[in-house]
């Protein structure tokens, strides 16, 4: 099939090279050239496990372009993705400017009959947005060419993303067009083999779909969290407790690692815009609403238990950060815990020394009013630090030389946001070991 790809970002830029990787026609736009250029020299702009030689191979190959010419892509393709972010607006709702944008310009521009497809998490009623705006676009050009609008949420995640757009739990596709959503179970049939996996439903429950899974993850994050604080203040241990519950297939053990709380580009907008979704037509989300609350919280946890070992005032106090990322695997910093904690240290007067394997340019970036040491080695990070504090969980946290981390260190303050040890092993090695949800 020929797909164009409209947003060549964490989602636009898997899904184009995944569907390539398939053996379809593939086009991939975005406004920013620089990404467009760099993408046709094999200059990945994100860090995605093996994202890199896919993009390579198929463009190579030929199955897959890049452009910032809408009238190279709207001619040469039958299905069209739309993939742009949908940010966080300042009252916590959906920013739909972006993908209401790439509406127009389809309106505008397109000279054939096209499957219009929003892959961008939306909220309700969105398709029926970019339905009305394409519609008065091509009144306007008084012409009438026939489109349909799809909703095809998007479940991948960072630092996973090809796995999971290939070997996908589901795929949900919104539509009220049988034709169109056997064109979609067409498209989506090499990654679908089983085809228990392609859900067909309608547009606004399709819309829906994808933010009451985000909600539901976040809820058991934020329980988790909670159950946590109680654990420390009740002498109780949390990963004990993760191990009791989870063993209840009804519960069961994902998502219930309890930590210093969840970020990336989707949980926090998401939740947030479930909140005004639900808020706009008159009901108030009592139970997503603490979730999103406790999250805040819980993201000011680490920084609590740092003063905790070090005194409220630490001016001039060194303090190492491992892991700076929202989660491992990924060089996403969108609202990554390591924000709050890197700003909170500094306005207390401390002076920190961070490390991450792949996120430090981000880091740079989101950090930029801040004067952070990075190093692009974890020891180097320990010279003379009082403590050391790990939040983003990444392989090579797992198994460090503990001899080594010690002649670097003065104090040997261990505060672990993602409880990767066991205490008695780590005190062993002579660290004052603290983690989330056990009383230190
Ligand atoms: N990142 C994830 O893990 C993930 C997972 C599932 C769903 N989503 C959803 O997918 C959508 C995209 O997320 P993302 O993380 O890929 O965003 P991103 O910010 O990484 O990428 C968006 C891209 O769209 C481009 N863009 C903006 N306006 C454009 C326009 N008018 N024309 C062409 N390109 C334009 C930007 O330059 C950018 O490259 C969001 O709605 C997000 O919530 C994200």
């Amino acid at each position: 099939m020929k797909i164009g790809v409209i947003g060549s970002g964490y989602v636009g830029l898997v899904a184009a090279a995944c569907f390539s990787e398939m053996g379809n026609k593939v086009i991939c736009l975005d406004i920013d050239e620089e990404k467009i250029n760099n993408l046709k020299l094999g200059i990945i702009p994100i860090y995605e496990p093996g994202l890199d030689t896919l993009v390579k191979e198929n463009y190579q190959k030929g199955s897959l372009d890049f452009t910032t010419d809408i009238q190279v892509l709207l001619p040469n393709v039958e299905i069209v993705f739309i993939a742009v972010g949908t940010p966080m607006g300042q009252d916590g709702s959906a920013d739909l400017r972006y993908v209401l944008n790439v509406a127009t310009t389809i309106g505008q521009k397109m000279s054939n009959p096209l499957i219009v497809v929003n892959k961008s998490t939306v909220p309700v009623g969105t398709a029926d947005k970019v339905k009305s705006v394409i519609n008065h676009e091509l009144s306007k050009r008084n012409i009438n060419i026939p489109f349909s609008v799809v909703s095809n949420p998007e479940f991948l995640k960072e630092g996973d993303a090809i796995n999971d757009f290939m070997h996908p739990d589901r795929i949900v596709v919104g539509s009220d067009d049988a034709e169109t959503i056997n064109t979609m179970k067409n498209l989506y049939s090499p990654f679908t083999i089983n085809n228990d996996r392609f859900i067909s439903m309608d547009i606004r429950s399709a819309e829906m779909t994808k933010y009451a899974a985000n909600a539901m993850l976040a809820t058991k994050i934020s329980f988790i969290n909670e159950v946590a604080n109680i654990c420390e203040r009740v002498g109780a241990d949390i990963n004990n407790v993760r191990i009791g519950i989870g063993s209840d297939n009804r519960i069961g053990y994902k998502f219930i690692y309890p930590g210093c709380g969840y970020g990336g580009s989707c949980f926090p907008k998401d939740v947030s815009a479930l909140i005004n979704i639900a808020k706009e037509h008159d009901y108030y989300p009592n139970l997503i609403s603490s979730v999103e609350e406790v999250n805040m919280l819980q993201k000011e946890v680490l920084f609590k238990k740092l003063t905790k070992c070090l005194g409220n005032d630490l001016k001039g106090k060194k303090i190492a950060i491992w892991g700076l990322s929202f989660k491992p695997g990924t060089d996403d910093m969108r609202e990554a815990p390591s924000i709050t904690l890197i700003r909170s240290i500094l306005s207390a007067g401390g002076i920190v020394n961070a490390y991450d394997p792949k996120a430090v340019n981000e880091a740079k970036f989101y950090l930029k009013d801040c004067n952070v040491n990075y190093f692009s080695d974890k020891y180097s990070a320990l010279e003379k630090v009082e403590a050391l504090v790990l939040v983003t969980e990444w392989k090579e946290f797992r198994s460090p030389d503990f001899i080594l981390m010690k002649k670097k260190m003065s104090d040997y303050f261990f505060i672990d946001g993602r409880n990767q040890f066991k205490t008695k092993f780590i005190k062993e090695k002579g660290f004052k070991y603290i983690q989330i949800g056990v009383k230190s």
